[in-house]
């Protein structure tokens, strides 16, 4: 094999995400699209708002020496001071330009940041249900996965997360609100895991990070908050991105933002430039970043998303499933009704509904529906969720 052998390991461990998909083009040929209802992938189906094609079209006009150059690997500072301006809301804490790094998306931010704090055979620490693609992440830069269970309701077990933690931890990674659960973490549980990671950080003589992965924290229902994750704990990285909250994943644009007050401030800041260059990123693109900073505070709305989530829920509900009602993203976590969750999904299949099996989430009974759909998929899919959840009463 000419290929690493890790790699190749990974390869035949294919996402069941990435399976569902292709699986989904496979039976769109072959029925049509109307016949298949695909819930596989987060793909946000909103068009952006409106705000973001004018800001894209005056920025597709403007001419400039270098408008379409390299430029600090950072990004460019007009564009980190927009960021850090509406990140000094959000978080409730005044940040400057240099604390602000544009990043390709959130899976960039988080590369970066653990490229940039990660020693070989380091732990990072994470509630699952989770994002799968962390485990990669992590190991792409010598560390591990750890992943520390949560309550049955999906909240933070902190008993289970201060068991968890060793002389090895250096980082929690935390994804609220939460794919593949749509859960959001209380401000009681995370002040209570600042206060720990103060502790563990002390016991263990080491700066434990807790990193936020915040994509969809703009996506909430219900008059529902997220709390600031730099009012509990300063040794606290945000990474973000605008692929959910402004519709445009293709895009590849994100950030990340430091706790002001982090230890070790400058050094970190030096190698987050410096693994944002170094892992081939060089800087996130040019042209988004122009774009995004005019259009702060714009975002889809969530509560078009909230419908889709009622839909989902009141017709599955009605259908005898079980669930906990998500608070934001566009993920609904349902409990499979039969233990084997891969088994309950290929009998979906056969209904033309496509999810995903919880065990490739660490959320193994469970399955898991993107409902970022339009609402006749919902609609018209729900027949077949009551004749597939009638063969396993
Ligand atoms: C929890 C979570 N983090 C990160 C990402 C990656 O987002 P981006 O497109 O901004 O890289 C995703 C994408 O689905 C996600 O669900």
């Amino acid at each position: 094999m000419s290929i690493a052998k890790k790699v190749e390991a990974n390869l035949s461990r294919t996402s069941w995400i990435r399976k569902m998909f292709e699986e989904g083009g496979r039976l769109m040929e072959i029925h049509g699209p109307d016949k298949v209802f695909d819930f596989s992938l987060g793909n946000p189906n909103l068009e952006p708002p409106e705000a973001f094609h004018r800001a894209l079209s005056r920025c597709v006009q403007t001419r400039g020496t270098h408008l379409h150059g390299y430029m600090g690997n950072t990004g460019y500072p007009h564009v980190r001071k927009a960021v850090a301006d509406f990140v000094s809301a959000e978080q409730a804490m005044a940040l400057t330009p240099e604390e602000v790094v544009m990043t390709c998306g959130a899976a960039g931010a988080l590369n970066v940041i653990l490229k940039a704090i990660l020693d070989p055979g380091d732990e990072v620490l994470c509630p699952a249900p989770y994002f799968v693609e962390y485990g990669f992440y992590a190991d792409n830069h010598g560390g591990v996965l750890k992943t520390v269970p949560t309550h049955p309701d999906f909240s933070l077990d902190l008993d289970a997360m201060a068991s968890a933690v060793t002389h090895r931890t250096k980082a929690v990674l935390l994804n609220s609100p939460n794919n593949p659960t749509g859960a959001v973490y209380s401000a009681s549980s995370l002040e209570n895991l600042g206060a720990l990671l103060r502790d563990k950080s002390q016991e263990h003589e080491r700066t434990i990070y807790l990193i936020a992965d915040e994509p969809y924290r703009k996506i909430v229902f219900d008059g529902m908050t997220v709390p600031s994750i730099f009012s509990v704990y300063q040794d606290a990285i945000v990474a973000n991105s605008y692929s959910k909250d402004l519709s445009i994943p293709g895009e590849r644009i994100g950030y990340l933002a430091v706790h002001p007050r982090t230890t070790h401030k400058t050094a970190l800041l030096q190698a987050l430039g410096l693994a944002n260059r170094i892992l081939g990123f060089v800087n996130a693109p040019a042209l988004m970043q122009r774009v995004v900073a005019e259009v702060q505070g714009h975002h889809v709305e969530a509560s078009l998303y909230a419908r889709k989530r009622d839909l989902l829920c009141d017709g599955l509900a009605r259908c005898g499933y079980s669930f906990e009602k998500p608070s934001g993203a566009f993920y609904l976590f349902p409990r499979s009704p039969i233990p084997d969750d891969v088994a309950f999904v290929q009998a979906l299949q056969k209904e033309r509904i496509l999810t995903v099996p919880g065990s490739g989430f660490g959320g193994p009974g469970h399955f898991r529906i993107a409902f970022c759909v339009s609402d006749e998929t919902i609609q018209n899919a729900l027949p077949g969720f009551q004749r597939v959840r009638a063969l396993f009463p």
